[in-house]
């Protein structure tokens, strides 16, 4: 007669003492098995309060004009963008970056620092509808500028110095008019020490400076363009802007920018500049920001317009990437749909 060798019921799982700090003593599902605990373990959190929304301003009334590469996006005139920031009331969004289509460009972008310029107008009416809600500007000239330039032009050269004084012309009067806080995004070398100096002269010493501060020559910025009609008319911007392939420099951009007063600083893009973000928040002990440009809102849009991708899940887990990275926060065209989805996962 032949015995047959028992048939074990559970695999043999060889074992290595307890808390040798392998398998199968450590489990990484453990703490998987249910919402609560993953939650209880997360290590990032999205929160509205994260978000600065960004908004198109144009002149006129009752504008509410889509942007076509956008969705969900329009151009707006002031009395509309009164309607949008009372619309974000409630959504715990802190906080709109505004920038301006002015009714007419020149070669020196008269409009941006004009005291009813649209950017002007729109940041008094803001202030007045929602005083609480804080209004930061964009500081650059290619909206207002005939030939889509950040800065004024010789030739086809784009100058640094004399451009120096407009930038801080123009951050002057968004302080004027009510701006809560400047963000200079034109990449002129020495533009945050000036508009620290203007604003320190006219008084307003105490308005703090958010710095676009490594800003790359980004294909990602196309939509924007549509959006803010700002594309050069010749040339592009990588005489002014950082090439895409250095993150070294982007710590050099980020110093001086600290050095020369900025409050915060910015990366810009996002998606694409993951480990910028990381170096410079292991390195400056400074509030981040970072810019989750127009073109990274258009192809999530674009591919959830087809159907091919879920789109709240894509955009809260995008945004929640940025954070990881090291963002304090993020400026989103995202801002108000992600906060409800935020609010709804409550
Ligand atoms: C202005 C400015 C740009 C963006 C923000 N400020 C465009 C550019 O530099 O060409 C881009 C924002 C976006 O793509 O969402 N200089």
């Amino acid at each position: 007669m032949t015995t047959l060798a028992p048939v074990a019921t559970t695999p043999t799982i060889p074992r290595v003492p307890a808390g040798s700090g392998t398998f199968p003593t450590v489990r990484l599902r453990r703490l998987r098995r249910s919402e609560t605990l993953r939650s209880l373990v997360r290590e990032t959190t999205l929160d509205p309060g994260d978000f600065i929304y960004p908004l198109f301003i144009t002149t006129g009334r009752g504008v509410r004009h889509e942007v076509a590469s956008m969705p969900g996006i329009c151009q707006l005139s002031v009395d509309e963008a009164v309607r949008e920031v009372r619309a974000l009331d409630g959504t715990g969004i802190p906080a709109v970056l505004l920038f301006g289509i002015p009714e007419h460009k020149d070669a020196v972008g008269s409009e941006a620092y004009a005291s009813d310029g649209v950017i002007q107008q729109a940041i008094r009416a803001i202030k007045d509808a929602r005083p609480e809600l804080l209004v930061v500007t964009d500081v650059c000239l290619c909206e207002y500028t005939d030939h889509g330039h950040c800065g004024i032009i010789a030739g086809h050269e784009v100058l640094n110095d004399p451009s120096l004084e407009l930038l801080a012309r123009m951050a002057v009067s968004h302080v004027e008019a009510g701006a809560d806080l400047v963000a200079p995004s034109d990449m002129m070398d020495g533009r945050v020490g000036a508009i620290r100096q203007a604003l320190d002269d006219t008084g307003h010493a105490d308005t703090a400076i958010m710095a676009y501060s490594s800003k790359y020559a980004s294909g990602f910025y196309g939509p924007f363009r549509e959006a803010a009609e700002s594309a050069p008319r010749f040339g592009d911007r990588r005489g002014y802007q950082m090439d895409p392939a250095n993150a070294r420099e982007a710590l050099r951009e980020i110093e001086l920018d600290i050095a020369e007063g900025a409050d915060i600083v910015m990366v810009k893009p996002a998606l694409a500049y993951l480990d910028v973000i990381r170096r410079v928040r292991d390195r400056f002990p400074v509030p981040l920001a970072a810019y989750n440009v127009s073109g990274e809102y258009a192809m999530v849009k674009a591919a959830a317009g087809n159907g091919w991708i879920d789109e709240r899940r894509i955009v809260l887990e995008v945004l929640t990437g940025i954070k990881r990275a090291g963002a304090d926060f993020i400026i989103t065209y995202h801002a108000p749909e992600a906060s409800r989805w935020l609010q709804e996962e409550r």
